[in-house]
């Protein structure tokens, strides 16, 4: 009993940071399957300023949006049809592909993963998943992506990539995750622009105007309140000004939403 006294104390530093890039700042969603080279670059620009380990994890927009959307597939489990399934993956490929040469081009060394190596089912592998942190802490960027999945039985499903930032906070328990997106942050009024700078809680009333196939604003919402119930932080941040993740990231003030932990 009293031995327990002895125990080194186990260090309580969090490493480990996930950023999720929204479709909607890495793709033009008004415009099929285009990228948005030039807010990518930005982005990676901004990224080369960050000096710990951390992972990005990038979402469909107009490339797996667009086809989820054409061949009616959800992220419910369900026989969808197997060209959409083809044609989604590769779309996926292709938008994830663009990312991870623009990185390299900015002198990151992203490494690609995609969710099969560390989703099993629609249930994250644990032993897989832990490796994530090894890997960033190497230098290189983990990068993964919203796909779409077997989940067994003949059956498919759309796993986003805001459903894999909740996964992975409960697995790696990261220090702090970032979804940047083409917004500031959440808007208690969509229409004047009023930011909520802090949310705790309560999921805030909010007017989404438009929704899509992995439920857009509600969704990600919910997400980042479990995920701040889960110790971390969460910020959302607009991509379209990059030093705001870097700013978040530094502690210093910034324009956004922060879920604060508890
Ligand atoms: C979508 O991932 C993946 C597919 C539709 C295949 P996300 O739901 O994370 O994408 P965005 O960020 O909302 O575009």
């Amino acid at each position: 009993m009293g031995r327990d006294f002895l125990k080194p104390t186990i260090s309580l530093i969090k490493i480990m940071i996930l950023i999720k890039l929204g479709g909607s700042i890495i793709t033009n969603k008004q415009k099929p399957l285009t990228a948005n080279n030039s807010a990518i670059k930005k982005i990676a620009t901004q990224l080369k300023k960050v000096n710990e380990p951390y992972m990005v994890i990038h979402g469909g927009g107009s490339f797996g949006h667009y086809w989820s959307v054409k061949y009616d597939m959800h992220t419910k489990p369900d026989k969808y049809s197997i060209k959409g399934v083809a044609v989604v993956k590769n779309s996926m490929v292709e938008l994830n592909k663009l990312v991870l040469q623009i990185f390299l081009q900015s002198n990151l060394y992203p490494y690609c993963l995609p969710p099969t190596d560390f989703v099993f089912g629609d249930k994250p592998i644990t032993k897989k998943s832990q490796e994530i942190t090894k890997i960033a802490k190497t230098g290189l960027i983990p990068v993964s992506y919203g796909d779409v999945m077997w989940f067994g039985k003949n059956k498919f499903y759309i796993l986003s990539g805001d459903r894999i930032m909740g996964m992975l906070t409960r697995i790696l328990k990261p220090r702090l995750a970032i979804f940047v997106t083409n917004v500031d942050g959440v808007y208690s009024d969509i229409k004047n622009k009023k930011l909520i700078r802090e949310i705790t809680t309560e999921r805030p009333t909010i007017t989404d105007v438009k929704m899509d196939v992995t439920g857009g604003m509600k969704r990600k919402i919910d997400e980042a309140i479990n995920m701040s119930k889960n110790n971390t932080d969460v910020f959302f941040v607009n991509g379209k000004v990059p030093q705001r993740i870097t700013d978040a990231i530094k502690g210093k003030e910034f324009e956004g939403t922060l879920f604060r932990r508890h």
